[in-house]
């Protein structure tokens, strides 16, 4: 919360063109860094969430809705948090920037996933929404493969 306030504040100083080349000039991308590792993990929760939600008998699909709509939000903002030479002191392979439009497909994968999801929901459909949770599984794992470093 902290660190939002701060960024806003900065943000009604320069402009945010301004603020990238300052920090790019500075090298320093922990901001950025720890902004879209942020983001993965919320995709992580969202998915255990939704898939609580979705209990065959109960299923709360305005809550299960919100989330996937929620969640494509955040992927939308990604493409902007991966400035080059960023994979310092990052989980992100340098294949990001070296293959940056197979990255961005991924993640515009990804997205449609999100967007079927809410559709899904939106149809109180179980069927659809499984499928599209088993197919963003697998978009996670390819895209790790490719573009995150191993631990
Ligand atoms: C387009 C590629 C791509 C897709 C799709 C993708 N990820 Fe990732 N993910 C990455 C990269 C790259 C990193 C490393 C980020 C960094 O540290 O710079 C990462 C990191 C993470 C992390 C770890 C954050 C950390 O602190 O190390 C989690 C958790 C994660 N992803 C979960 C997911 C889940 C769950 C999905 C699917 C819903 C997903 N990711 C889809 C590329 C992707």
């Amino acid at each position: 919360m902290r660190k939002l306030s701060a960024s806003k504040t900065l943000l009604s100083v320069f402009s945010a063109g301004l603020l990238m080349t300052a920090s790019a000039m500075a090298g320093d991308f922990a901001q950025q860094i720890d902004a879209r590792q942020d983001g993965f993990l919320s995709f992580a929760d969202s998915l255990k969430t939704m898939k609580k939600l979705e209990d065959g008998r109960d299923s709360d699909w305005e809550a299960i809705r919100a989330l996937a709509i929620k969640n494509s939000e955040t992927l939308a903002t990604l493409p902007t948090l991966f400035p080059e030479g960023s994979d310092t002191g990052s989980r992100s392979r340098s294949t990001v920037w070296t293959k940056w439009d197979k990255f961005e497909s991924d993640l515009s994968k990804l997205n449609g996933q999100f967007v079927d999801m809410a559709s899904a929901a939106e149809a109180q459909d179980a069927k659809a929404l499984t499928k599209a949770f088993k197919a963003a599984e697998r978009s996670c794992k390819s895209c790790h493969r490719g573009f995150r470093v191993k631990r």
